[in-house]
């Protein structure tokens, strides 16, 4: 099948275009090279999937581009069988201007759903988050709970979902939206809680949590987001359809700096440092829909996740640890 992965050469992304094409797949990746965080990981990303693709049946081809592009994202997506969409302005972040957010995440994914009008595409799907959500009224989020998201980055991923639903049903196009919780895994964003956590105790700095550590996450591990979107590429259950994406469990930010800690220098103390975050307070998924409609079932624990990504931070910590650590 020919699969276009857009930010195939970010995290996410980038994990879907290797497996894709592991699993023999055609796969292009566009891409803009976004610099707000160190483009030497996109880079890796990408060798990922050439790698893949020079060990198997799948091929890879990058495009360097925006989608902010109306005509290129016209041409890509009008010649290949499924859109996998996942590029964006990533991040929950105070000093990113909300009309970046916006252009990249609403105008971006318009310009994929206007391209995919008229076509036969089996499938798109777009990535949504469970920043959509922003305060919660109840615990575990279902996708009935009310959306109200707290930060720019929240209201341009609900715009960009609302839209595609939209799409879908005007248009009777194949999209899902999926509603990702925090999601971590090997070649993970810098900046994120795990990362920072696991890049100071391997340096034997404690870890510093931003705020007293009360908040709780509902962290999923890569391969589990990997995993529902090849059911999504075999299966044309859920056209239509929004559905949170998450590992089901929940942990705070304390704990976590704990569960870290104790794997990797138990001799550490936690620090705190006040740090400001737009984020929600609490997030938690319920899986049952994607339970129900794909057969999706998270298969990491916290602290199973966070064990394979030390060991695979120790494994790569030559190359990782500079990006992640911004040296
Ligand atoms: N990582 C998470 O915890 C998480 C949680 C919820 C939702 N998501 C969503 O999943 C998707 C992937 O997130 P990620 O964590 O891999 O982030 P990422 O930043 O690593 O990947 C996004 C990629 O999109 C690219 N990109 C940015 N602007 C672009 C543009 N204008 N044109 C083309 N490419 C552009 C970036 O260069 C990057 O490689 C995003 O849609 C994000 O909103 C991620």
């Amino acid at each position: 099948m020919d699969v276009l992965v857009t930010g195939g050469a970010g995290f996410i992304g980038g994990h879907l275009a290797e497996r894709f094409v592991r699993d023999g797949h055609d796969v292009v990746v566009l891409d803009n090279f976004d610099p707000y965080y160190d483009v030497r990981l996109k880079e890796h990303n990408v060798e990922a999937g050439r790698a893949a693709a020079a060990d198997g049946d799948g091929s890879y081809r990058l495009v360097e581009g925006d989608v902010r592009d109306a005509e290129l994202v016209a041409e890509l997506v009008t010649s290949t069988d499924v859109v996998s969409h996942h590029a964006a302005q990533a991040g929950v972040r105070a000093d990113i201007d909300p009309r970046k957010y916006h252009e990249v995440n609403v105008d971006g994914t318009l310009n994929v759903l206007d391209a995919a009008r008229g076509t036969d595409l089996r499938r798109v799907v777009l990535a949504s988050s469970s920043s959509v959500y922003g305060t919660a009224q109840y615990l575990p989020y279902d996708e009935a709970h009310p959306t109200k998201p707290v930060s720019p980055y929240g209201a341009s991923k609900l715009a960009a979902e609302r839209y595609g639903m939209v799409y879908a049903d005007r248009y009777n196009l194949p999209i899902v939206a999926l509603r990702y919780f925090t999601v971590y895994g090997p070649r993970m964003r810098p900046g994120m809680a795990i990362s920072n956590f696991v890049s100071r105790c391997a340096n034997g700095e404690p870890p510093e949590i931003y705020g007293d550590g009360s908040k709780t996450r509902d962290f999923t591990f890569v391969e589990d987001i990997v995993s529902v979107n090849r059911t999504l590429l075999e299966s044309d259950a859920a056209d239509g359809e929004t559905m949170n994406v998450g590992s089901g469990g929940t942990i705070s930010i304390e704990e976590l700096a704990e569960t870290v800690r104790d794997a990797m220098a138990p001799e550490l103390d936690l620090i705190y440092t006040t740090g400001y975050d737009i984020d929600a307070e609490h997030t938690h998924a319920s899986v049952e829909k994607a339970g129900e409609l794909l057969g999706y079932e998270p298969t990491r624990t916290i602290e199973e996740g966070v064990a394979e990504f030390v060991e695979w931070y120790r494994e790569n910590q030559e190359w990782y640890e500079p990006l992640v650590r911004g040296e």
